[in-house]
């Protein structure tokens, strides 16, 4: 039997500084990525804040990027750091951009899964756990388990933003497994 053709997910960070923790685990998780899964990044600093008057003149060049590489995936790939427990603004006015229009919108009935890094002790648990509720709203099919709470992520990356826990490697390789046939159940 021949392999099946490699599945392409849409990867995004919710964090735009250039040192971050979550956009480092993030090209951790495209390096780690199962033969079967290419993970393309999408840099959220395109994106900016959502307004109904500027989507309602057409989406912003960035904004329309967006919409059409989720479009055109077969799964979406979110690391989220958490803000005051919860889910930081870049990420959430993310999904709100993708969750446009209701009827028709790249979210809609697409396979997701959620992973994120914090210097703590709680790994971004918060975060994931409000960023989650969204996709009840959007219709999204979330990946219950399992899950990735990378925490005391100051440790796991080297100054160059490398991962180098290998327990944590280990476990988002294990992941990356799970959401590859997590999202062949809706290819
Ligand atoms: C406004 C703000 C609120 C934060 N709130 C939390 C929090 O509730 N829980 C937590 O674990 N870390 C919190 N942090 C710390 C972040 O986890 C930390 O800055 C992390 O490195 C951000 O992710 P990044 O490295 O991907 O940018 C907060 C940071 C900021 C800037």
């Amino acid at each position: 039997m021949t392999d099946p053709a490699p599945l392409r997910i849409c990867g995004f960070a919710g964090s735009l500084r250039a040192g971050s923790l979550n956009r480092a685990l993030l090209r951790a998780a495209k390096d780690l990525a199962p033969p079967g899964m290419a993970i393309d990044i999408f840099d959220l600093s395109e994106v900016p804040l959502y307004n109904a008057d500027v989507e309602a003149a057409g989406d912003p060049e960035g904004v329309a990027r967006f919409k059409a590489a989720i479009a055109a995936a077969d799964g979406v790939l979110m690391v989220t750091p958490e803000y005051n427990h919860g889910v930081p603004g870049v990420m959430k006015n993310a999904v709100d951009w993708a969750s446009r229009p209701p009827r028709g919108a790249p979210l809609g009935g697409k396979p997701v899964a959620i992973i994120g890094a914090s210097p703590g002790m709680t790994g971004s648990a918060r975060g994931q756990s409000q960023l989650r509720q969204a996709f009840e709203f959007t219709n999204s099919y979330c990946m219950p388990q399992p899950e990735i709470l990378v925490s005391r992520a100051a440790e796991k990356f080297d100054p160059e933003g490398r991962l180098v826990d290998e327990a944590t490697a280990k476990f988002l390789g294990g992941f990356l497994a799970a959401f590859e046939a997590w999202v062949r159940r809706f290819a």
